[in-house]
């Protein structure tokens, strides 16, 4: 598999065995830890794996295999969402009144392995209202949020006015994790959700943009984040460190002997963390990205 892989690949391997400069300058202290509660990470995964349902109709019914696990099978409301062009890239949004939260969930690419050696890593800019000037982010996961936002936006919007009370949680694997979270940036940026109602949590996610883009993604006041990685996924090292490309806070890491680890030294400044997935520069691996709490993405 790995002889598939791109040179950007090979790069960022050789880079691996450079030691990872840490950047201390202008480090905030973190004013509080996210309160994030860790063990719902399955049921949150659940949801990300749910986007992946080719058959629509068993999503509208919420009657596929993973939908009736116990943590989300009282999930309703839930609205297949197509990108209008191919329809190669699809989403959900749905209701879980057990996590009083609306569900804004975003499919990753079907074959990582293609993905891999389509991976573009141009940029472009993106103003966000208070953030700093400078950012930019990855020009095809941009792409992408455009061409769903026309399917998914209408239907959030009816949902926050349905469920005033509820949080709307932006969850995606791989390239959907990306996708939802610039999708969260686009609705704060333009007012139509705060960022105080809104968690994001995404698995395997690879880096979507700039060091101010990761600052951003703290300034701008998120209810919880969380970016779970498993072991050695290889996508959460692309687009590479040396290519200007950063992780946004906050990292949880699943190690090697399978335990969560909470407390990974990033910070709300674009620091990422030295003590958790970047130790596996060297040890990238296409199984730790498809496998995620037991379940398994094509
Ligand atoms: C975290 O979520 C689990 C599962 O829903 C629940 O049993 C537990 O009480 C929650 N813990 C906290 C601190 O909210
Ligand atoms: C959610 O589903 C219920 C039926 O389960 C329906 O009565 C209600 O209108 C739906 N709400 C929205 C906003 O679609
Ligand atoms: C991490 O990935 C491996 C596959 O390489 C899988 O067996 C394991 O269950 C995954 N761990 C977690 C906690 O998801």
């Amino acid at each position: 598999m790995i002889t598939t892989t791109p040179f950007l690949v090979l790069l960022l391997v050789a880079w691996g065995a450079v030691a990872i400069p840490v950047d201390q300058s202008n480090t905030r202290a973190i004013a509080q830890q996210d309160l994030f509660n860790t063990t719902l990470f399955p049921t949150y995964y659940r949801f990300a794996a749910i986007s992946y349902t080719k058959d629509a109709k068993l999503v509208t019914a919420w009657n596929c295999p993973l939908c009736k696990d116990p943590s989300v099978a009282d999930t309703r409301n839930a609205t297949f969402t197509p990108s209008r062009d191919d329809g190669k890239e699809q989403g959900y949004i749905a209701v879980s009144p057990s996590l009083k939260t609306i569900v804004f969930a975003v499919d990753g690419s079907n074959t990582v392995e293609e993905w891999l050696n389509n991976l573009k890593i141009w940029k472009r800019d993106l103003s966000v209202r208070g953030c700093a000037s400078g950012i930019e982010v990855h020009v095809g996961f941009w792409d992408v949020w455009t061409q769903l936002r026309p399917t998914m936006e209408p239907v959030l919007v009816k949902y926050l006015k349905a469920f005033p009370d509820y949080s709307v949680s932006f969850i995606g694997h791989s390239l959907g994790g990306a996708v939802t979270l610039l999708a969260a940036v686009d609705f704060v940026n333009r007012g139509v959700v705060p960022a105080s109602r809104s968690t994001l949590v995404s698995f395997g996610q690879p880096r979507v943009g700039n060091v101010e883009f990761a600052q951003c993604i703290s300034k701008l006041g998120f209810k919880q984040v969380a970016r779970v990685v498993n072991k050695s996924d290889i996508v959460i090292h692309l687009p590479p460190w040396f290519l200007d490309y950063r992780h946004h806070y906050h990292e949880y890491w699943i190690n090697k002997a399978g335990v969560l680890i909470t407390n990974c030294n990033d910070n709300p400044n674009g620091k990422e963390a030295d003590n958790c997935a970047r130790t596996q520069d060297t040890k990238l691996s296409i199984p730790d990205h498809k496998s995620y709490f037991g379940i398994k993405n094509p």
